[in-house]
């Protein structure tokens, strides 16, 4: 598949000053890591719901120190400035309604469940999008937070490196044909900003992040911060925290990985 010269247009006119998310968005064509963008315009004070996109992200960070790999012309890679009106300890609401905000905004190509904490996978496992969320605090405040937001959407398996290509698939692979980029992104803007307007409401995404999470109920092993927790993923908690009822007894996890035994890949 060749790939066409960017038309930042397709992304700009999203923009809409009426919205909380996307009131502009910033198109670059290439560059490291949108988060850092969007990191640098906060901190310039510029307003927040600014979103970043790229057609090529170079560096890009996935969460625990990973890189996140987006090609030339495939994929979505963008980035959401927030100075939300919540505390530090609900910023994870804003990774959970992202994750939910797109398995909505990816409904009319594949079905996708979450898989905690913030992964967005088909029915077999293989992870079709991801999420990293980065917050800068002011002693108890949240300053801000970076919502990043990276989709796997026309990148082929055939194209994808060996050690990416068993674990990850894409939209075009799932709905069997190209994805229009630009209507994945227009839809994901939407509903991330119903989905941040409801959270400052007060209304959290909790329940329908429970409903759509596939990890619960598994057998699943986690790579907890004290080493792996093995056993059935039971509940997750109103802080988004992973309760695992191992044989001795229920273990709660906070952050880390959790790989589906049933299935077999990390999820
Ligand atoms: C993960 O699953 O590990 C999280 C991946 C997050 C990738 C996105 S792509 C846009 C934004 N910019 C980055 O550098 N990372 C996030």
């Amino acid at each position: 598949m060749a790939v066409a010269a960017p038309d930042p247009t397709r992304f700009t006119d999203v923009a809409d000053p009426r919205r909380r998310v996307g009131r502009r968005v910033e198109f670059v064509a290439e560059i490291g890591s949108t988060n850092d963008l969007a990191r640098l315009l906060l901190e310039r004070g510029e307003e927040d719901g600014i979103v970043v996109v790229t057609d090529h992200q170079v560096a890009g960070r996935g969460r625990h120190g990973r890189t996140w790999v987006s090609p030339a012309g495939r994929n979505l890679a963008l980035s959401v400035a927030l100075r939300p009106a919540i505390r530090p300890d609900e910023a994870w609401l804003l990774s959970a309604a992202a994750a939910l905000a797109v398995r909505t905004a990816v409904l009319p190509y594949a079905s996708l469940s979450v898989a905690w904490p913030n992964d967005l996978v088909a029915a077999d496992g293989r992870k079709v999008a991801g999420i990293l969320v980065e917050t800068a605090l002011d002693a108890e405040r949240l300053r801000h937070v970076v919502v990043g937001i990276g989709i796997n959407v026309n990148w082929r398996r055939a194209e994808m490196p060996g050690e990416l290509a068993s674990g990850a698939t894409s939209l075009a692979e799932l709905a069997a044909g190209e994805v229009d980029r630009s209507a994945v992104f227009a839809a994901l803007v939407a509903v991330l900003d119903e989905e941040v307007r409801a959270i400052e409401a007060g209304r959290s995404p909790i329940d329908r992040y429970r409903a759509a999470c596939a990890t619960l109920g598994r057998e699943v092993a986690a790579e907890a911060p004290d080493g792996e927790v093995r056993g059935r993923a039971a509940a997750i908690g109103d802080d988004g925290a992973l309760v695992v009822e191992t044989r001795d007894g229920p273990v709660t996890i906070t952050s880390g990985e959790v790989l589906r035994l049933h299935g077999g890949r990390r999820t």
